[in-house]
């Protein structure tokens, strides 16, 4: 998605009481267990984002019926003990890696053809991850780069389980297994090497399997599914996205004066790493679980300005933050000393090059950042300028360069700001609901 921009002015402060989207991981997974289940399953708080409409589409194409029954509610007929229909048409992820990634496992565990595609960004993302593991499993897969990307032809059927160590620390590379274990013959297991989210073995639980999960040498951590258990529909309210709420907390924390409480967010710590960076930073945030919404936690956080401190941010804590290292790069623009974030290379096959694009970026607007191969080095604090910047069709790079423009001095230009749509639609709304001007 290209086109639009945005002109930013300077903020005062922020303030308020916000409820934040629905998660986007989650409503993937909601969406893609209602299809594999028997009976309907009724979403409340769905992300009508483009990411997620674009799951729902491809459910939609598999055969599931899916109803909205109002703002943020969805029905999703699943297909139970009927085999998915066979797409007459290519699937299109769009510019989301975790419909991509996790439908290979829905697609590859059922006797059907599929092409799977997606935006120019998709199609330069790396495949092999589930495509090797999916060939081991007994799926033929073919894409271009001998498999590597996308399209991908698959052609599903009768698996059979197997164990697989993952390299990485990818929740969507581990869902991509168990989904497609659901259907092996035997009992698939998935190794990681630190724990990445895992909504997905929360949600089958949700939706009635057994899972066992087994933390083992050195943090690793692995997941073990039986196959053939069969999912019952469920009702479920999606906790509202820690990843949408984190660009806010970076305005509420840097903009003297402001105090803002977010309600309803989801607190799953595989999510919120960026809570545990700002601990760091000497930053008191008062929260609270309160709830369980699709058996993850939720809860409200109130976040106030106040001065920070550098950061040391690597290893396990990564996977739990991933999402937010653009936000974290420009809150350590203003922490005092040097900040940096290693072992975070994963950056550089998201929907953009992360460490390039946002030192880039914010380097236009005076930051003083250095890029490593795994991470990045911030010298703070920088008083940051307006500038013409872009996002590279990412939506995370676009939000953040918003929010370093109500930090700025002077007005931010900022292109090809149509990609937030992917996530968090009510972005620029919020630019004027929440931030209070000179
Ligand atoms: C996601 C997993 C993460 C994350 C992405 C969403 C998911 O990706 O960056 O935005 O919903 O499973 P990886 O699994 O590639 O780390």
């Amino acid at each position: 998605m290209s086109g639009q921009s945005w002109r930013i002015t300077p903020a005062r402060r922020v303030r308020g009481v916000w409820r934040p989207p629905g998660d986007k991981s989650i409503t993937h997974r909601a969406v893609i267990l209602g299809l594999l289940s028997r009976g309907a399953t009724e979403i409340k708080n769905f992300l009508e984002a483009d990411d997620c409409l674009r799951t729902l589409q491809m459910a939609q194409q598999l055969g599931a019926q899916a109803e909205r029954l109002g703002a943020a509610r969805w029905r999703i007929g699943g297909r139970g003990d009927e085999p998915l229909r066979e797409p007459t048409e290519v699937l299109d992820a769009g510019n989301s890696g975790t419909t991509t990634r996790l439908m290979a496992g829905v697609l590859a565990s059922h006797p059907i053809f599929s092409v799977l595609t997606g935006d120019a960004s998709l199609r330069r993302r790396p495949m092999r991850r589930v495509v090797e593991p999916l060939q081991r499993m007994g799926a033929r897969i073919d894409g271009r780069e001998a498999g590597s990307r996308l399209p991908l032809a698959i052609r599903g059927g009768e698996l059979r389980a197997i164990k697989h160590l993952s390299p990485v620390a990818s929740a969507q590379v581990k869902s991509c297994i168990l989904l497609a274990g659901l259907r092996a013959a035997g009992v698939t297991e998935i190794t990681e090497p630190t724990l990445s989210r895992d909504h997905t073995e929360r949600m089958l639980r949700a939706f009635g399997a057994t899972l066992e999960v087994q933390i083992c040498s050195e943090g690793a951590h692995r997941v073990r599914l039986r196959g053939g258990q069969a999912l019952e529909a469920q009702r479920l309210t999606v906790p509202g996205d820690f990843s949408s709420a984190a660009f806010w907390i970076a305005a509420a924390l840097l903009l003297p004066g402001s105090d803002l409480t977010i309600e309803q967010v989801g607190l799953n710590p595989t999510r919120t790493g960026l809570l545990e960076a700002l601990a760091q930073a000497g930053v008191h945030l008062e929260w609270s679980t309160l709830d369980e919404q699709a058996g993850e936690p939720i809860g409200t956080l109130r976040v106030r300005s106040q001065p920070l401190g550098a950061m040391h941010v690597g290893g396990a804590l990564i996977p739990a933050l991933i999402d937010e290292v653009p936000i974290l790069a420009l809150i350590a623009t203003q922490a005092h000393g040097t900040t940096e974030i290693r072992d975070a290379a994963e950056l550089r096959v998201k929907e953009s090059d992360r460490i390039e694009t946002i030192a880039t970026e914010l380097r236009k607007m005076g930051a003083q950042i250095e890029t490593l191969p795994d991470g990045l080095r911030v010298h703070g604090p920088t008083p940051l300028h307006g500038a013409e910047v872009q996002s590279y069709g990412d939506h995370r790079i676009a939000m953040t360069l918003a929010i370093a423009g109500l930090l700025a001095h002077g007005e931010t230009l900022i292109h090809d700001t149509a990609c937030v749509q992917t996530s968090f639609p009510e972005f620029e709304t919020l630019l004027h609901e929440l931030v209070e001007r000179e």
